[in-house]
């Protein structure tokens, strides 16, 4: 069996799907592998590096997308990439299928396995495979440092003989994996930090890390979907976290907004009048970006300055710290490969909870019903 990794092409992207180090029990296996020439420059592995575990390096992209048999990526191939693939061979990766599932047809009509590492469920065999939570992680640390990097302010309380300068005042929203970090990351540098979810348990880990919950009363509605995601919520509850937002802004220095609820747009939580009441010099980093973002302001991709606050809406924060969030992503690739990789061949069990709840397509039909939904959607579109 032939494993290709290849070099990353989305605009950005600076992150491999495995790394060196991950490669050597997969050789030992007795599986061969490709890679690409430059794959994991970004991320510090070198081709040298590849190539002594026995990995085999090549400018010669088609030949990799044509031959091999599984392929870990980081983003979905293009259109044209998936033309060369294989009949019968499997790619695994975030292929957004929630988001972009039209622009999996090529490989789904070839017939290629796609295993989605967004829709890896979230229980608790699976979650040595959970890369979502891995980039969050990196996001939410990301989102706080670069905060820190612009804000004309310091973050930790100083007293010194030429005065004292007060700690800076965080507001993370949304406390799920990215905002926890992002918690935690704002109070090692010293910050003061307040958190809102609509998740009431959320409030315990918020406090956990040194941070205070801010509660809003949603009328006792249910705001937990599955797998410990939120629920999207009415208009109206919804606004009571923007009052709740816009109150707490005015006494924030930065805001981190990690606010989203699976396969939907991200909550308009932050309000025009919210950024307007912000003093100057402030920031805000908006991490939904991806999902539309949380700030009414929000330009997905840009960094713009209104009345002296800097609003960031990052699309790939994770790219920023391509050695870790590799590592961290490679190792989940790993663990998935391990369910469907044995003894140094392709074994694809439909019947594993985790294979079925991550396939997107197989032999040609899509397997999960959200995505063949959204594609007969967007075949009846075109
Ligand atoms: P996410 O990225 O979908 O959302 C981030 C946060 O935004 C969540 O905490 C959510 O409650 C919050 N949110 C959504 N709408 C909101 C609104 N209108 N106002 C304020 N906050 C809002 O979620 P993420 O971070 O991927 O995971 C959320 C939770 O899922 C975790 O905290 C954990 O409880 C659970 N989880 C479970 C795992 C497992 O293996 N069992 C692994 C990872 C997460």
């Amino acid at each position: 069996m032939l494993l290709g990794i290849l070099k990353e092409t989305a605009p950005g992207e600076t992150r491999v799907a495995l790394l060196p180090e991950n490669l050597k029990s997969l050789i030992a296996q007795g599986i061969m592998v490709a890679v690409e020439s430059g794959a994991g420059r970004a991320a510090g592995a070198s081709d040298e590096a590849y190539a002594a575990t026995g990995a085999t390096v090549t400018g010669d992209r088609p030949s990799i997308l044509g031959e091999a048999d599984l392929i870990p990526v980081v983003n979905a191939p293009s259109a044209s990439d998936q033309a060369l693939l294989k009949s019968g061979s499997a790619v695994i990766g975030f292929l957004r299928p929630l988001d972009a599932p039209a622009a999996l047809a090529t490989a789904i009509a070839l017939h290629v396995t796609l295993f989605s590492m967004e829709l890896v469920p979230r229980i608790s065999r699976a979650q040595s495979m959970d890369a979502l939570s891995s980039m969050a992680t990196v996001a939410g640390y990301k989102a706080v440092i670069n905060a820190a990097g612009i804000l004309p302010r310091l973050f930790p309380m100083l007293m010194t003989a030429a005065g004292t300068i007060p700690p800076a005042r965080v507001f993370v929203i949304g406390a799920g994996v990215a905002g926890l970090q992002a918690i935690a990351t704002a109070r090692r540098l010293g910050a003061v930090v307040e958190a809102y979810d609509v998740r009431a348990a959320a409030g315990e880990q918020v406090r956990s890390l040194g941070a205070k919950f801010l509660d809003v009363d949603l009328g006792g509605i249910n705001t937990e979907g599955g797998g410990g995601y939120a629920a999207e919520l009415s208009e109206e509850a919804l606004d009571r976290g923007r009052d709740l937002i816009a109150r707490t802004a005015s006494h924030s220095d930065v805001i981190v907004t990690t606010a989203q609820v699976p396969g939907r747009p991200a909550p308009r939580l932050i309000r025009r009048d919210a950024v307007q009441a912000m003093r100057s010099g402030s920031v805000v980093v908006d991490i939904a970006a991806p999902a539309g973002g949380n700030c009414e302001l929000t330009i997905p991709g840009l960094t713009q300055t209104l009345g002296g606050v800097t609003l960031m809406a990052p699309l790939n924060l994770p790219a920023e710290c391509p050695v870790d969030a590799s590592a961290l992503y490679a190792r989940n690739i790993l663990n998935f490969l391990g369910l469907i990789v044995k003894k140094g061949e392709l074994g694809i069990d439909m019947a594993d909870e985790v294979l079925a709840g991550a396939c997107v397509a197989h032999k040609g039909s899509p397997v999960n019903p959200r995505v063949a939904k959204l594609l007969e959607t967007s075949i009846a579109l075109t």
